[in-house]
């Protein structure tokens, strides 16, 4: 806890912004292996959500490590730090009123309770992107598995780093077996029956 520092109230709450939306805002927490499928789920369902009038955001590994995250790596350490500041910056799109979808390998259980643990219950939505690795290694969208296995990358997941996988996600959805236009079905008619959207 920081000393001499406090908390500013915002004039307009939460609560206003989702009024002013027309829909409540949540975090999609995408947690899955590389290669899974976590971001062209959460862009295709960003697009969707824009269609429909819903104002939503893709957080991506790779982007936020371009930025806000830029000297983080890879080690178990690292990884750690860079969902704790995930987490956080999560928190501040969902009180700006927004669904944002984060789309990290996030391997660890621990860390992921945590960030569940910013939110109200019916805010996180933890979506297990359960991709099997052999298919995930298979695909090998941008060549990182074959680096890893020559040994040019070390601390992959799935390789030499673990992945725990959720405990008990929201929702759990397998890219191998499902369309992305399915995947993003199930998560809009998740979102309604929550009543997060209408
Ligand atoms: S983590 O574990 O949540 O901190 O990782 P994340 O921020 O999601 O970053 C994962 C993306 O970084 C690329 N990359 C690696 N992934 C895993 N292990 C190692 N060592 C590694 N090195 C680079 C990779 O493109 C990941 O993107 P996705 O979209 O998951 O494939």
């Amino acid at each position: 806890m920081q000393k001499n520092i406090v908390w500013h109230p915002s004039v307009v709450t939460k609560e206003d912004r989702h009024e002013l939306n027309g829909h409540k805002s949540s975090v999609l927490w995408f947690t899955g292996f590389s290669g899974s499928g976590k971001s062209t789920l959460a862009n295709e369902l960003d697009a969707q959500l824009y269609k429909l009038g819903i104002r939503s955001y893709v957080l991506d590994g790779d982007n936020v490590r371009h930025g806000l995250n830029k000297e983080l790596g890879f080690s178990p350490e690292d990884r750690v730090e860079n969902i704790r500041r995930v987490g956080e910056v999560a928190k501040l799109f969902v009180d700006s009123g927004l669904i944002v979808m984060t789309a990290f390998i996030s391997p660890y259980q621990k860390d992921r309770d945590q960030v569940r643990q910013l939110f109200r219950d019916d805010e996180f939505i933890e979506v297990f992107i359960d991709c099997p690795f052999d298919v995930c290694e298979d695909r090998d969208p941008k060549g990182l598995y074959k680096k890893a296995r020559s040994g040019q990358i070390h601390d992959f997941t799935g390789i030499d780093s673990p992945y725990e996988p959720p405990v008990n996600p929201e929702l759990t959805i397998n890219t191998a077996e499902n369309s992305v236009e399915e995947a993003v079905q199930l998560i809009i008619a998740f979102l309604e029956y929550k009543g997060i959207i209408t």
